[in-house]
């Protein structure tokens, strides 16, 4: 694919048959690259990005090695993404991401960093879950700070439904987590009601997570904490 092609791609984001009626847990705000952005993507996404298809990724041949994966569902700006894929070397990441603007941004500091083990997608996550994710293939998902759909007429939007979930459990591993922090208290407590409705998952904690080591905080959850939000975090497993 030359560069135009990958440039006009990427501004789009396709609606897949049938599909123009599912739910959506983002709203998209914007689909256009500045000039700069548009240097970016011609520069590093070769290298790491890649675009949505209706076959499932073969991580060999997108990581050039077997070592275990984890997928981060909507990496925001992604600096969590690329400090954890720093911080925990041994594992691949492959981020997944709607918001235009952040996915250039990471493309960015992934190019600049020399990082070899990230590659993202700008695209619907429960579409490149279902499509483009082998059964027990996944080491792990992250999802940090989901959007929090305060209004109720808005929770169907919420992402961590049982169905979702569930979508996630058939993808992990045995053994394999999803890993979901939040500053939304309500949310977090009906993820934790929730996550007891599919088969499959448990949660070792019994309730809330402590935190782990290599998460950094975010300059988004800087922000809750000062607001003086509670943190909470959920950690299941697949067992
Ligand atoms: C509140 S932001 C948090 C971003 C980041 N994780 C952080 O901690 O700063 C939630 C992000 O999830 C993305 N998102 C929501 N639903 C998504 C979906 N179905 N597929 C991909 N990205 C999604 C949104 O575009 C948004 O950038």
């Amino acid at each position: 694919m030359n560069g135009e092609e990958i440039l006009s791609k990427l501004s789009k984001i396709e609606i897949r048959e049938g599909k123009e009626r599912q739910i959506k847990s983002y709203v998209l705000r914007n689909n256009v690259l500045s000039d700069k952005e548009k240097a970016v993507v011609l520069k590093y996404f070769d290298k790491y990005g890649f675009f949505f298809e209706d076959e499932k990724i073969d991580y060999r041949k997108l990581f050039g090695n077997d070592r275990p994966v984890i997928i981060e569902i909507g990496f925001g700006m992604g600096d969590s993404t690329r400090e954890i894929a720093i911080r925990r070397p041994e594992y691949n990441y492959i981020g997944i991401e709607v918001f235009l603007t952040g996915f250039v941004r990471l493309l960015k500091g992934l190019g600049d960093d020399g990082l070899e083990n990230v590659r993202i997608i700008r695209f619907n996550a429960v579409d490149v879950i279902e499509h483009m994710i082998a059964e027990n293939s996944v080491a792990g998902f992250h999802v940090f700070f989901p959007d929090p759909w305060p209004k109720k007429k808005h929770h169907k939007r919420r992402l961590m439904s049982p169905e979702f979930m569930s979508l996630l459990e058939s993808r992990l591993v045995p053994g394999g987590y999803i890993y979901m922090v939040t500053d939304w208290e309500e949310y977090a407590e009906e993820t934790l009601e929730k996550a007891k409705e599919v088969e499959g998952l448990s949660n070792p904690f019994y309730s809330f997570a402590p935190p782990v080591a290599w998460r950094p905080v975010t300059k988004f959850e800087q922000k809750g904490m000062e607001k003086e939000y509670t943190i909470s975090e959920i950690w299941l497993e697949k067992h």
